[in-house]
């Protein structure tokens, strides 16, 4: 019979031990929600982001705002009063990787799609001191000159596709045309002005 204090003086069986416990843990709070209805169905009018708004997403990712920015309305009352209604599983079914973030330098954007103009999110992103005179959040200048290259989005919609992302063959032929000759402002525009409206223009 192991009693407590074996366990406490002898680190290998330690280990051992909290690994048991903590996988048994993991997987009860975990494993479930792999068959819950709440997080695997898609929130009713879910589409899949289209090409040019998912390189505007690709380029939200590597100019890491999501550092700076969460995507998760928490269901508190001073969170639903700013930003709109709370977030559900069910909007981010077909993301991946999820964008939710951890850290709110700024504001939370999961509800910002048409809460601004397009001309106000340009001006914002090429000097936020243009619009908001008090705003640290960095200048993205580069992204009026830049060009997004569509050669990859047709593989990345296929890459999506495999893990349940529903696009069509048809959104994938179509993708690297949609794409090519719009710049990056534009792309990372069509994508903010996307966030949210599932369940805000309901
Ligand atoms: C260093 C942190 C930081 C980074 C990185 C950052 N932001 Fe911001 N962002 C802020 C802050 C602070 C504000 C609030 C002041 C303002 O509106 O400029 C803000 C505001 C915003 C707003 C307005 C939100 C609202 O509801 O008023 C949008 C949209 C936005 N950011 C998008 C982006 C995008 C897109 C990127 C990446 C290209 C980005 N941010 C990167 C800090 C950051």
């Amino acid at each position: 019979m192991i009693k407590h204090d074996d366990i406490e003086r002898s680190l290998p069986l330690m280990v051992i031990m909290i690994v048991i416990a903590l996988s048994w843990g993991g997987m009860a709070e975990i494993v479930p929600l792999f068959w819950h209805d709440d997080t695997t169905t898609p929130v009713e009018g879910l589409e899949p982001l289209s090409a040019v708004e998912l390189e505007g997403r690709d380029i939200y990712i590597r100019e890491g705002c999501h550092v700076c920015h969460t995507q998760m309305v928490r269901p508190f009352r001073a969170e639903t009063e700013r930003y709109g209604p709370y977030t559900v599983s069910g909007e981010h079914v077909y993301e991946h990787p999820f964008l939710w973030g951890s850290k709110r330098t700024g504001p939370d954007l999961a509800r910002v799609g048409g809460r601004y103009s397009d001309e106000w999110h340009r001006a914002h992103m090429y000097n936020p001191r243009d619009v908001v005179p008090e705003s640290i959040m960095p200048s993205y200048p580069w992204l009026f000159e830049n060009k997004v290259d569509g050669r990859d989005t047709p593989n990345k919609m296929k890459a999506l596709r495999m893990v349940g992302v529903p696009y069509t063959d048809e959104d994938i032929e179509g993708a690297k045309d949609a794409v090519d000759g719009t710049t990056e402002i534009e792309a990372l525009v069509a994508y903010l002005q996307q966030l949210g409206t599932v369940v805000t223009k309901r």
